[in-house]
């Protein structure tokens, strides 16, 4: 008998590649994917708790999918991700209706917990951390999925314990994976039709730091650049302190690392920054911005920002508001600062008012928004090269594709390109992509 299986994902990358790898372990176990909750017999939630009411808005969530239990008692639901890993047991308590709590070292363990269920042996948890080597067994696999582009796991967990971060504690401590393994996963992604490779981590630039004999991280780029095939490379999340000065002449020295980096800043003020812990100042994220820029001119950045940290001054948001305008990001996301339970600046006390948090952060938006409008609106009839994903939203005949600062294009042309690269003109600039017209090659 078919069975069908519903997943939402919530949150960042890591959470979208533990969901590819679900995807594939259910498929082992006989179950497709589905799009809707009405139809499926195991309904799954991939929780982030890095921002917000996290917790809450999971129960929210979970509270859609008690009419369908109501009505089909055998269903099963499950949640997993940072939101399972911090609340574990808690979650079967609060909610009498659930089924499956897994956390982000458990997720291997899925498969096994839902054939548990199937069996009527319902109510299970499984969270807390495993040891390394466990761990370097379990990083996660090339899936079977088909598409141009995919990301490739390099290392997992944080070590950084950035005052304001859950991530620490709910992902735990910094792993890499041998390189080796990266090296041999990228040239079989490759060999399957994979044209570009996102490294993927939370703080990839301290690659290899925490085990002993590994290369570094600039190291590991050259070598993946290096693959026979692969098109285009990308890699994140950086960590500005340890961005090297050997990861920055990469951009310079590699045709197929691509002119885009996100390096997150969170914010301008030094005060701030120091107690955020974040291990750098004003001046060495601006240095290191400078030194980007003189090996790849035409690199675009974008970058992570908290607005209303607890005690943030109008001076200090001031100084993000500079060097926002200073460095000219392509793109930033903006968060107002949210206390997470069990974080140090959870512990701060904190006198500004939520109203003047609020307009801070629609200053620092409109800005964003106006240098963003001007960078991407400089492509206006310029040409790029765009490695074609496929087919379009945007209807029937349309493909697309990215630039190699990351930007969407769209544009006329045949399914046969998806996988190549292609000369495209910018004839359009919206808010998050461009429409293009495809060059004669
Ligand atoms: N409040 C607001 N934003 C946060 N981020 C992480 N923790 C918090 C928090 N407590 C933001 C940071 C990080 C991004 C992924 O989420 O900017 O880079
Ligand atoms: Fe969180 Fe800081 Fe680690 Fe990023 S580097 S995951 S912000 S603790």
């Amino acid at each position: 008998m078919e069975k069908y299986f519903y997943l939402e994902t919530f949150g960042c990358q890591m959470n979208v590649v533990d969901s590819e790898r679900i995807v594939t372990m259910l498929g082992e176990i006989g179950y497709q994917q589905v799009a809707t909750a009405d139809s499926a017999d195991l309904v799954l939630l991939n929780t982030c708790s890095v921002r917000d009411k996290a917790e809450r808005k999971v129960y929210g969530h979970l509270g859609r999918f008690k009419p369908i239990k109501d009505a089909r008692p055998e269903l099963i639901i499950g949640v997993g991700g940072c939101v399972a890993e911090q609340e574990g047991e808690k979650m079967l308590k609060e909610v009498p209706y659930l089924d499956l709590v897994f956390g982000t070292h458990n997720v291997h363990r899925l498969p096994e917990l839902v054939q548990q269920a199937e069996q009527g042996n319902r109510r299970l948890s499984v969270t807390g951390f495993l040891d390394q080597e466990t761990r370097l067994n379990l990083f996660p696999q090339r899936s079977d999925l088909d598409t141009v582009t995919r990301f490739v796991t390099i290392m997992q967990g944080c070590d950084n314990f950035c005052t304001y971060c859950i991530v620490p504690h709910v992902r735990g401590r910094e792993i890499s994976r041998p390189s080796a393994e990266v090296i041999a996963e990228v040239e079989a992604l490759v060999a399957q039709g994979v044209r570009e490779v996102t490294l993927l981590g939370q703080n990839v630039n301290s690659y290899g730091d925490k085990s002993s004999g590994e290369i570094g991280f600039p190291e590991l780029v050259r070598k993946v650049a290096a693959v026979e095939g692969l098109l285009r490379l990308r890699f994140t999340t950086s960590h500005p302190k340890d961005l090297s000065d050997e990861l920055i002449a990469c951009f310079g020295d590699l045709d197929n690392l691509c002119h885009q980096l996100h390096l997150p800043v969170q914010c301008g003020s030094n005060e701030i920054l120091e107690q955020m812990n974040r291990g750098y100042s004003r001046e060495d994220y601006l240095l290191t911005v400078q030194k980007l820029k003189t090996a790849c001119p035409d690199i675009r950045l974008s970058t992570d920002i908290i607005v209303g940290f607890p005690g943030e001054t109008e001076e200090n948001f001031q100084q993000t508001l500079d060097l926002v305008a200073e460095v000219g990001y392509a793109d930033a996301f903006t968060f107002l600062y949210s206390k997470r339970t069990g974080t140090p600046a959870a512990e701060i006390v904190d006198k500004t008012g939520a109203r003047i948090k609020q307009q801070r952060f629609e200053r620092l938006l409109e800005l964003q928004h106006s240098t963003s409008r001007n960078i991407w609106e400089s492509d206006l009839g310029e040409c790029f090269q765009v490695l074609v994903e496929g087919a379009s939203k945007q209807g029937e005949g349309q493909m697309f594709g990215r630039t190699t600062a990351n930007r969407i294009v769209n544009f006329a042309g045949a399914a046969d390109l998806i996988g190549t690269m292609v000369d495209v003109k910018i004839t359009q600039v919206y808010r998050n992509s461009n429409l293009g017209e495809l060059q004669n090659s």
